[in-house]
């Protein structure tokens, strides 16, 4: 039924479910998972280690952008990995910046997913409310399915 899921992660507890989801689904559906990640200045980077210990090494000075670049990628890769191992064969990753609901929203559509499949809450995880204000703008946007996950 499903060809093509796409993922947005944010690094969340609530992303990696999702991942998990999106993982078996591929796997039983045969379908294509693209990973999305966006890289915002609100998103609560940690620095990867290995940056840090590449910029002491070689007396580089990295720049912010370089950082959240850097952490923006580690996330995707953390996501991949476990799309696979949870099934996922055929997997793609993508970086933005800017927006994360205009960025879901126009990936779904360009890239022709047929399921997104996302966190029903993400990083900022305010007790009390129910779904995320990405979710929200998404599962409102979009014209394929969404699956929002717990
Ligand atoms: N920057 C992002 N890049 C990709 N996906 C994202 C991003 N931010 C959120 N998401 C997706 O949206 C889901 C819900 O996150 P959302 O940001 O809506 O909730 P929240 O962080 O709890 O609340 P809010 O950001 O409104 O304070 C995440 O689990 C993830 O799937
Ligand atoms: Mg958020």
């Amino acid at each position: 039924m499903f060809k093509h899921l796409l993922v947005p992660v944010d690094g969340s507890e609530h992303a990696a479910r999702a991942v998990d989801v999106a993982g078996d689904l591929a796997r039983h559906y045969g379908a294509k998972v693209t990973l999305l990640h966006v890289l915002t200045r609100a998103g609560g980077y940690q620095v990867p280690s290995e940056l840090m210990a590449f910029e002491k090494i070689e007396h580089l000075r990295v720049t912010e952008h370089d950082i959240i670049e850097g952490a923006g990628q580690e996330i995707l890769a953390k996501a991949e990995q476990r799309a696979r191992d949870r099934g996922a064969s055929d997997c793609a990753t993508l970086l933005e910046s800017g927006d994360p609901a205009g960025h879901i929203v126009r990936a779904a559509k360009s890239r022709g997913a047929d399921l997104i499949v996302m966190g029903r809450r993400g990083l900022g995880d305010i007790g009390g409310l129910l779904l995320g204000s990405v979710t929200h703008k998404v599962s409102q946007a979009v014209d394929c399915c969404c699956l929002t996950v717990k």
